[in-house]
């Protein structure tokens, strides 16, 4: 079902997502996290407005030198990532600002591939800000927006001819294993045999370095981890203080991912009405809000070929801290 179709000369977006629906179902998640023996809130609860300029200020942080790397990764590549895929369209999920896809579409711009664009992302603001920039930056391109989540939607994707299907950001690090190979798998059979998948991944490192990125000497990244309790209190009208919680990052060498927490500093007992949910927090208990997944080049391969994709090309930075692989169907 499609609701809110609107469309001017060559932007069309298209909303799949049910706001009611929604917020029933993020209290089940958030029930259903909580009375885990390792509490757990999804990390989509970072993003609310405040959340996510709290994330944009992360991304210019000296220790997040993710953003940095991906960055330098596109302008450098990105000419080289166009003709290899040969792609005429992009497609973006989790698309957010678009600010590292420019690089892309103007690769493909001046590849003179560039036919359309399809930027899917869960705020409808951002999809539509967006589809207007660009369809304004590149007088004839199509603009496709789709608002709705990646994890629900990739059936909505329209088919195309040579599309180049982009999740940069290390967005996919906070899926864990099972979720992430159903995600692939779920990638896989969306392309066709001239499509490529485009995945920005974080690689192992040096865990000083991991560890930094996570927890910053001005705390912005202690604030935007406390933010998913203001959420969760604004959301599902529960009573969180977040200045009883202490922030917990560390890398975990046995999953290899970075793992948020927030630990409560005293006991507390806290309600979610909006989870039917009376939560006893004992002193020092701690709840899990993210997970970060960092590869080896040789992970994201073996993960790729799982889901039945092919490696083609690793693109990395000078220092080989992020990657981007570019991968086809098998
Ligand atoms: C947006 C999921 C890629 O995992 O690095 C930044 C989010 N968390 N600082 C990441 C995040 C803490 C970020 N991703």
């Amino acid at each position: 079902m499609s609701d809110g179709a609107a469309a001017t000369a060559d932007v069309v977006i298209e909303s799949f997502l049910d706001g009611d629906g929604a917020l029933a179902e993020l209290g089940r998640e958030v029930r259903e996290g909580l009375t885990r023996p390792l509490r757990e809130l999804p990390p989509k609860l970072f993003y609310d407005d405040r959340g996510s300029e709290l994330f944009e200020r992360i991304t210019a942080l000296p220790e997040y030198y993710l953003t940095r790397c991906e960055r330098e990764i596109l302008n450098r590549r990105a000419p080289e990532i166009v003709a290899l895929s040969g792609a005429r369209e992009l497609v973006e999920l989790g698309s957010g600002v678009a600010s590292k896809t420019r690089a892309l579409l103007f690769a493909m711009a001046g590849a003179g591939t560039l036919r359309r664009y399809v930027p899917m992302d869960v705020s409808g603001w951002t999809v539509r800000r967006c589809a207007d920039e660009l369809a304004e930056a590149y007088p004839g391109l199509a603009v496709h927006g789709i608002v709705g989540d990646f994890r629900l939607h990739l059936g909505r994707i329209p088919a195309g001819g040579r599309r180049l299907v982009a999740f940069l950001g290390s967005t996919i690090g906070n899926l864990q294993p099972p979720e992430r190979a159903r995600f692939l798998a779920a990638i896989a059979a969306l392309l066709d045999d001239d499509d490529r998948f485009l995945l920005g991944v974080d690689l192992v490192k040096d865990v000083g370095v991991l560890e930094a990125a996570y927890d910053d000497e001005l705390g912005v990244t202690a604030e935007f981890n406390r933010n998913a309790l203001l959420v969760v209190n604004r959301l599902l009208g529960a009573d969180f203080d977040p200045r009883s919680f202490a922030h917990v990052a560390f890398f975990d060498p046995a999953q290899e991912w970075i793992e948020m927490r927030l630990r409560s500093l005293r006991p507390r007992r806290v309600s979610i009405p909006g989870a039917r949910l009376e939560l006893e927090l004992a002193a020092g208990e701690a709840i899990r809000t993210e997970v970060s997944a960092k590869f080896t080049p040789a992970r994201v391969e073996r993960e790729l070929a799982a889901a039945g994709m092919a490696l083609e090309e690793l693109f990395t930075d000078e220092r080989g801290w992020f990657g981007l692989a570019l991968a086809r169907r098998a």
